[in-house]
């Protein structure tokens, strides 16, 4: 394919309305399976769970091949960077990756550099990658992960740069074979319900680097949770950027609560769901988590902002009264729920008025988490062309403040839990202490506790002894 073709494309790529379901089913050739063979690669990914799942499934392609997995540039034959476009730091990190993986490119003239993800879907990072990093080899979108093994195969046969970046935003993957069962863990996993995004807030580029919304089928993914039940894992995470638009393109009574009761019947041991949007979130759902013991108390739903003013420019809707409605009700049928938020500092038309009534809700509601951002502007979205109301010094105080009172909030619920107990899924050893193993308590915190090996995949009752802002530590309880 040569450049003018791929500028084409980019120029051109366009979404059909109705959706088609395609058959995931893929084989390697003979010439990937010997290709592949002890060779290793590397997977760097960023950005959020979806792009998580996706590693997860390229990963699982590359294993069919015979490839090793390995965490180091220095001994790679093949690097794929998973990009993320949601803020700017993120996509400048790229850039500083690729840097790195030149270097290896100098002692292994045959590696191969792929790059995927959000940022390929916007025009003018690819063009500046195939500008000043001409060592990268394949270059595909958020819908071309089917395109996979054609992609590398012509990598690996002729002398060329490898793209795939058509919108396939009109179609659903669907697979029922080993690959789609490759995950990173195996006690926790994800499993996507839904691709894209229909919502639009102002300032947001993942409807445009996802596509629009569409529900997988629901007997695609009970028997995705079925399949990793029988594996042993006990965790489920349902995935979509509005999981409460589940089904709304089918048009059919089937909503979210209903798929979540059908996961719930399935018996999986812990099952957690994100994410929600706070209008669209409703009693019927509430009512689902209430029933089953095995929908973990925890709730991850955007803020963004806690002024009107603001929420409306950034089409968000909801108003801030109605947010806080939906906590009470949400309380009521699950009083000791654990609620975490995203939250935007700085977006344009924020003055300190705004940011006063944001600062007003998150006392109230007390967050057990909240994730804070600097607004940050994404090029051709609603948001990037508004008159900044603040200086940059003013958001970055603002910033400070915000976080400084989250975590101060986190640190009080967190000191609370001592001597409490809960039960935790153990799911890794720790990163800062082998002697300690990590895992997640129903209302989703994070606790160490000093064990075995043999805790990984076990939940068990723990005595927290210790709090952090973030963390617990705790004693496992005689049983
Ligand atoms: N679908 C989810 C999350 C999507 S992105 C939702 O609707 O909540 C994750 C978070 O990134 C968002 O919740 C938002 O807080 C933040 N975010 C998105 N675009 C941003 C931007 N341009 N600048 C700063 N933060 C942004
Ligand atoms: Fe972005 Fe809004 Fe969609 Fe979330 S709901 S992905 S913030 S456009
Ligand atoms: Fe980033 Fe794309 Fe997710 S922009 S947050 S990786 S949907």
């Amino acid at each position: 394919m040569d450049k003018k073709l791929i500028t084409s494309i980019l120029d051109s790529r366009k979404t059909k309305n109705s959706i088609t379901y395609k058959d995931f089913k893929l084989n390697p050739s003979d010439l990937l399976l010997s290709w592949g063979k002890n060779k290793k690669f590397v997977i760097r990914t960023y950005g959020c769970q979806a792009n998580v799942r996706d590693s997860e499934i390229i990963r699982g392609f590359l294993l069919k091949i015979g490839m090793v997995e390995s965490d180091t540039f220095n001994d790679a034959d093949f690097i794929l960077f998973n990009t993320c476009a949601v803020r700017e730091n993120a996509e400048n990190h790229l850039y500083g990756e690729l840097g790195l993986a030149k270097k290896r490119v100098r002692t292994n003239k045959d590696l191969i550099v792929a790059i995927c993800g959000c940022v390929m879907q916007e025009t003018k990072p690819v063009k500046f990658i195939l500008d000043h990093f001409k060592f990268v080899k394949i270059i595909f979108g958020t819908s071309n992960i089917p395109s996979f093994y054609s992609l590398l195969e012509a990598a690996i046969k002729d002398d060329i740069v490898a793209i795939d970046l058509e919108n396939n935003f009109d179609q659903v993957f669907e697979g029922k074979e080993d690959l789609n069962l490759s995950r990173f863990s195996k006690v926790v996993a994800y499993t996507n319900i839904m691709y894209g995004c229909d919502k639009f807030c102002s300032y947001c580029i993942v409807p445009y680097t996802r596509g629009k919304e569409r529900s997988r089928r629901k007997e695609e993914i009970i028997n995705e949770v079925e399949c990793l039940k029988r594996l042993g894992y006990k965790q489920v995470t349902l995935l979509g950027q509005n999981v409460d638009s589940y089904g709304k393109d089918f048009k059919s009574s089937y909503t979210f609560a209903s798929l979540l009761e059908d996961v719930a019947k399935t018996g999986i041991e812990r099952i957690r769901f994100t994410t929600p949007y706070p209008s669209d979130f409703d009693e019927e759902t509430f009512k689902v988590m209430k029933k089953y013991d095995n929908i973990m108390p925890s709730v991850h739903m955007p803020l963004q902002s806690g002024s009107n003013a603001v929420l409306k420019k950034m089409n968000r809707r909801y108003t801030k009264e109605e947010y806080l409605e939906l906590i009470d009700k949400l309380k009521k049928h699950i009083p000791d729920v654990a609620i975490t938020t995203d939250i935007i500092v700085g977006f344009p038309s924020e003055k300190d008025k705004d940011f006063n009534e944001t600062l007003e809700v998150v006392k109230k509601v007390k967050f057990d988490q909240a994730f804070t951002f600097i607004y940050s502007p994404r090029e051709d979205t609603p948001a990037s062309k508004l008159k900044n109301a603040s200086s940059k010094e003013e958001i970055k105080n603002r910033f400070n403040i915000l976080k400084k009172l989250v975590d101060d909030i986190a640190e009080e619920k967190a000191s609370e839990l001592v001597g409490k107990t809960c039960k935790v899924l153990f799911e890794t050893v720790s990163k800062k202490n082998k002697d300690y193993y990590s895992g997640y308590s129903e209302k989703g915190k994070l606790v160490h506790v000093r064990g075995k090996s043999d805790l990984i995949g076990s939940i068990k009752k723990v005595k927290i002894i210790e709090s952090h802002t973030y963390s617990l530590i705790g004693e496992l309880e005689n049983e």
